[in-house]
C-alpha cells in the first residue's frame, strides 16, 4: 500500500513553491523572473489543431491529462487554447490586446507580472466546435462538463460571471490542487478570488 502516492502531489508542490496559490489579478505580481519549477510539454492530443505547442506545470500534468481522458469518456472533447505563457510572452500579447483594443484590453487581459498563464498551472480551453475564437464557449455542453467536474482534478474557473477583475472567462480554468478545488465546488457564494488570501493558504500546508 503505498499511502505516500495517494497524497495530493500539488499540496508537496506548493510547499515549495508558495506562488502557485497566491491570487495574480492585479493583487499580486510574478517578476520577469518567475518561471515554474518544471514545465513539460503537452500532448498535442490535447492541443486545438493549428495552435503552437504548449507547455504545463510537470506536477500538475496528470490531473490535467485525467481530466482530459475523463471529459473523452463521456464524449466532450476538450482541446488547450493557450496554457504557460513567459512574462515576455504574457507582455507580447497584452501589447498586441492593447493595439486593436486600447484600454479595453485590460478587460480581459492581464498585465505581464498579473496573468496566471505564467505559474504554468492555467488553461485556456476550448472545444473544436467552437475553436479558438473564445466566443461563445460558456454556451457548449463542453464548459457544463467543465463546471459540473473539473473540480474532481482540482481545477477551478478563475472568473465566474460578476468576478471584479476582469470579464466572464468560460473557458480560463486554473489548477489549484483538489482539495481547495472541492471546496470551492461546495460552497457555491465563493471563489477562488473573493476567499481570504490566509484562507487559501491553508491548503498550502496541508
Ligand atoms: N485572460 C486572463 C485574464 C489573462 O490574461 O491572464
Ligand atoms: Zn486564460
Amino acid at each position: 500500500l503505498d499511502l505516500a502516492g495517494e497524497l495530493d502531489e500539488f499540496e508537496k508542490l506548493s510547499e515549495i513553491d508558495e506562488e502557485l496559490l497566491a491570487k495574480y489579478s492585479k493583487v499580486s505580481f510574478l517578476n520577469e523572473n518567475y518561471v515554474p519549477s518544471d514545465i513539460e510539454k503537452i500532448d498535442r492530443d490535447y492541443i486545438l489543431e493549428g495552435k503552437d505547442d504548449q507547455f504545463f506545470h510537470a506536477d500538475a500534468m496528470r490531473y490535467l491529462e485525467r481530466m482530459f481522458d475523463a471529459a473523452e469518456r463521456d464524449d466532450i472533447d476538450l482541446k488547450i487554447i493557450s496554457a504557460y505563457r513567459s512574462f515576455d510572452e504574457q507582455n507580447q500579447l497584452k501589447g498586441q490586446h492593447t493595439q486593436i483594443y486600447g484600454e479595453g484590453a485590460n478587460a480581459f487581459s492581464a498585465d505581464q507580472g498579473f496573468s496566471e498563464h505564467q505559474l504554468g498551472t492555467t488553461l485556456d480551453i476550448t472545444t473544436p466546435t467552437v475553436g479558438g475564437t473564445y466566443d461563445s464557449f460558456g454556451d457548449t455542453e463542453a464548459f457544463a462538463w467543465l463546471q459540473e467536474n473539473a473540480y474532481k482534478y482540482g481545477f477551478i474557473l478563475s472568473y465566474p460571471e460578476g468576478n471584479t477583475f476582469y470579464v466572464y472567462e468560460p473557458w480560463h480554468w486554473r489548477f489549484v490542487g483538489r482539495d481547495l478545488a472541492r471546496h470551492l465546488d461546495r460552497d457555491k457564494d465563493e471563489t477562488f478570488y473573493t476567499m481570504d488570501q490566509r484562507e487559501i493558504d491553508k491548503y498550502l500546508l496541508e
